[in-house]
This record gives structure tokens, C-alpha cells and sequence, in this order.
């Protein structure tokens, strides 16, 4: 079987570097290596957004910046998510097979619940769309960042328990997790994510962006005090996703020997992140000039995606009994 790989956005927010480092890049790197399958979430996303603007305005955005990042048309497929409604017919076929406790021990369900977000059918059966979303395309890997594993894992049960009860219809999928950027972290040193507040947007205005980095919170020690655990600032963690690793070794070196103060780590790290995505930023800005390239590349991407979708969900309807 070749590989497959896919992977999938929500458009609930603007993307980070997080995201980048922890889904975008690998993904983009896969496009050498056998077929991808890249998509917007758009379903998912009714969880969290109610207002159709904001929902179109994220979406799009999503579009231009995978497509600034690198994402290629001519390597991958790439459409919005219900371009292709077949994955919500799957959806009903997995739930059905789908026991109540797995998705009840979900954590982001668990998590969103906590937080006071009052529960809904969707909420809870989002799994469930997300197993479809990878099954419905044959995926052999995922590329995910941490917080998504358990994700694949109750998509590879539902597999399974699919396959035994009506013969093999549905590719096991794997996951695959880069340790080294499983988690980024944010302005404030816990998991950079759009729920809490302190991302590094990939596509920031230069103000703003500025701004946010310079008002990270530091410790109190002075510019001349020698800082032993330089590695451990979740400034010089996030320095060295962008920095070149000379860069980053002098800062380390320099901040180890003191008289090296936080306002140069500051600034190190706002230069060093605005030039990494230079030239994504401009081919964003092109990309923005012309949206009827845009909007055709992901009519194109929806195409090719829900010719295989519609094979595997007759395959799959075929072993249901279902005509
Ligand atoms: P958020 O937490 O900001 O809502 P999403 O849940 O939409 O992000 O994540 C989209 C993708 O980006 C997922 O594959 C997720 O694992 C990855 N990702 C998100 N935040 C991070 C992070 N801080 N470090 C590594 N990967 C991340
Ligand atoms: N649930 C994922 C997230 O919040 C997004 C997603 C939806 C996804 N469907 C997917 C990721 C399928 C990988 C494969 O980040």
C-alpha cells in the first residue's frame, strides 16, 4: 500500500506557530514522499464558532496561509472539508459502532466540558467526524501534533472494530508525532493554542507581533546576571524553532555568561521569527491578490478528493448491507 498521508485544520482561529511547527511543516515536507491529502475542517468548526462570516474569513485565511507555507496543488489535494458532505454518512456509519465510554474519556471533550462549555451532540461525536475524515481516504499516516494522539487512537479502535464486524473495509492509520516539536510553547511559557490566549500568529502584523514578544514575562535577574538555564526560557525554546543553530548557540552562550539581558533575547527572538517567514509572508500577500486562484485550487482539490471518497463509502456501505 503506498503512503497516504492527511491531515486536517480547524478554521476556528488564526493559525500560530504552533500549528506550523507542529502540523504545517511536517506536512509540507511529506509532499515529497508519496500522496497528501490536506483539508480545512470547516464541520469542526461549527463546534466552537457560530457566526458564518467569521467562519468563511478563518477559512479562507487558512487557505492562504498553508498555501504561503508551501502547501503545492500540484502535490497535493487540498479542498474544504464539506466540499465533500460523503464524510458525514460515514460519520453515522462509525458512530454506530462507536461505544459511548471511548468518546466520553475523550480529554478535549473532557477539557471543553470543564471549562464550562456547556456539552452538545456535536462536541461529543467530534471523534467521530474525525474518524471519518481519515478513513473516508484510506490514510495510512496522520500528521499531528501531541494533544491530537488520542484522537487517532479512538479512530484506529472505530477502524478496527469496523473491519471485524464487517470485513475489511478501512486502512488502519498511523500517527505520526515529530517529539521535537510535539509541543510548542506560547508567550507564556504553557501550550501555544488558540484557547488560551498567547500565540505567536504565523502571519502577525509587524506592530503587533513586536509587542507581543516584548511583553513576555520574564524573571527579575538584570542584563549582567549569568543565566545557567538559558535552555529552559520559553523564549530561547521558541528562539530555536526559528533561529539558524549558530544564532542560537551564541545567544545560549551569551546569556550563560551574563551581560546578555532579556531585551536582546526579546529582540533576537521578534527578529529571527520575522524573517523565518519572510518569504511565506509575501507569497501570502500575492496569494491574497488573487483569490480566484485560490478559490479554484481548493474547487479543483474537492474534485479529487470526493472521487476516492465516494469509492471508499460505497465499499463501506457495500459490507453494511446498505444500497
Ligand atoms: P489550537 O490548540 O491552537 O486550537 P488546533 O487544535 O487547531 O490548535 O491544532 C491544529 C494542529 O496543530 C494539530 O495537529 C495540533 O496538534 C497542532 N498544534 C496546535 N498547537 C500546537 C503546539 N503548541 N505545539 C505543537 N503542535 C500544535
Ligand atoms: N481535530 C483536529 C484539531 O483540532 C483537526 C482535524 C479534524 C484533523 N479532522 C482531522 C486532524 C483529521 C487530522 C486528521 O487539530
Amino acid at each position: 500500500m503506498p503512503s497516504r498521508t492527511l491531515t486536517g485544520i480547524t478554521p476556528s482561529g488564526t493559525l500560530h506557530v504552533g500549528n506550523y511547527f507542529g502540523a504545517m511543516r511536517p506536512a509540507i515536507a511529506a509532499q515529497d514522499h508519496g500522496e497528501c491529502y490536506y483539508f480545512i475542517a470547516d464541520y469542526h468548526s461549527l463546534t466552537s464558532v457560530f457566526d458564518p462570516v467569521v467562519r468563511r474569513e478563518h477559512t479562507l485565511g487558512i487557505a492562504l496561509d498553508w498555501l504561503a507555507c508551501g502547501l503545492d496543488p500540484a502535490k497535493s489535494v487540498f479542498w474544504r472539508q464539506s466540499d465533500v458532505p460523503e464524510v458525514c454518512e460515514l460519520t453515522w456509519l462509525l458512530g454506530t459502532l462507536t461505544p459511548m465510554g471511548l468518546l466520553g474519556r475523550a480529554h478535549s471533550y473532557k477539557d471543553k466540558t470543564a471549562k464550562g462549555i456547556a456539552p452538545n451532540f456535536g462536541l461529543f461525536a467530534y471523534p467521530v467526524l474525525m474518524a471519518a475524515d481519515i478513513l473516508l481516504y484510506d490514510t495510512t499516516v496522520v500528521p499531528v501534533g501531541k494533544d491530537q494522539k488520542q484522537h487517532l487512537e479512538i479512530t484506529r479502535d472505530i477502524a478496527i472494530k469496523f473491519n471485524q464486524t464487517y470485513g475489511e473495509t478501512f486502512v488502519v492509520p498511523e500517527p505520526s508525532i515529530a517529539e521535537d516539536v510535539a509541543v510548542i510553547p506560547g508567550l507564556d511559557g504553557q501550550k501555544m493554542s488558540k484557547s488560551y490566549d498567547n500565540t505567536l500568529p504565523i502571519f502577525g502584523a509587524e506592530k503587533v507581533m513586536k509587542k507581543n514578544i516584548m511583553s513576555i514575562v520574564m524573571d527579575s535577574r538584570t542584563r549582567e546576571a549569568p543565566k545557567e538555564d538559558a535552555e529552559q526560557l520559553s523564549a530561547v525554546q521558541l528562539l530555536k524553532f526559528f533561529a539558524p543553530a549558530e544564532v542560537y548557540t551564541d545567544i545560549v552562550g551569551q546569556l550563560k555568561a551574563g551581560g546578555y539581558g532579556y531585551g536582546d533575547l526579546k529582540k533576537a527572538l521578534f527578529e529571527q521569527y520575522w524573517m523565518f517567514f519572510a518569504e511565506a509572508r509575501e507569497r501570502r500577500a500575492e496569494l491574497a491578490d488573487n483569490l480566484a486562484h485560490v478559490h479554484a485550487v481548493l474547487a479543483d482539490g474537492a474534485e479529487k478528493a470526493r472521487a476516492v471518497a465516494s469509492d471508499v463509502l460505497a465499499r463501506a456501505r457495500l459490507v453494511c448491507g446498505l444500497r
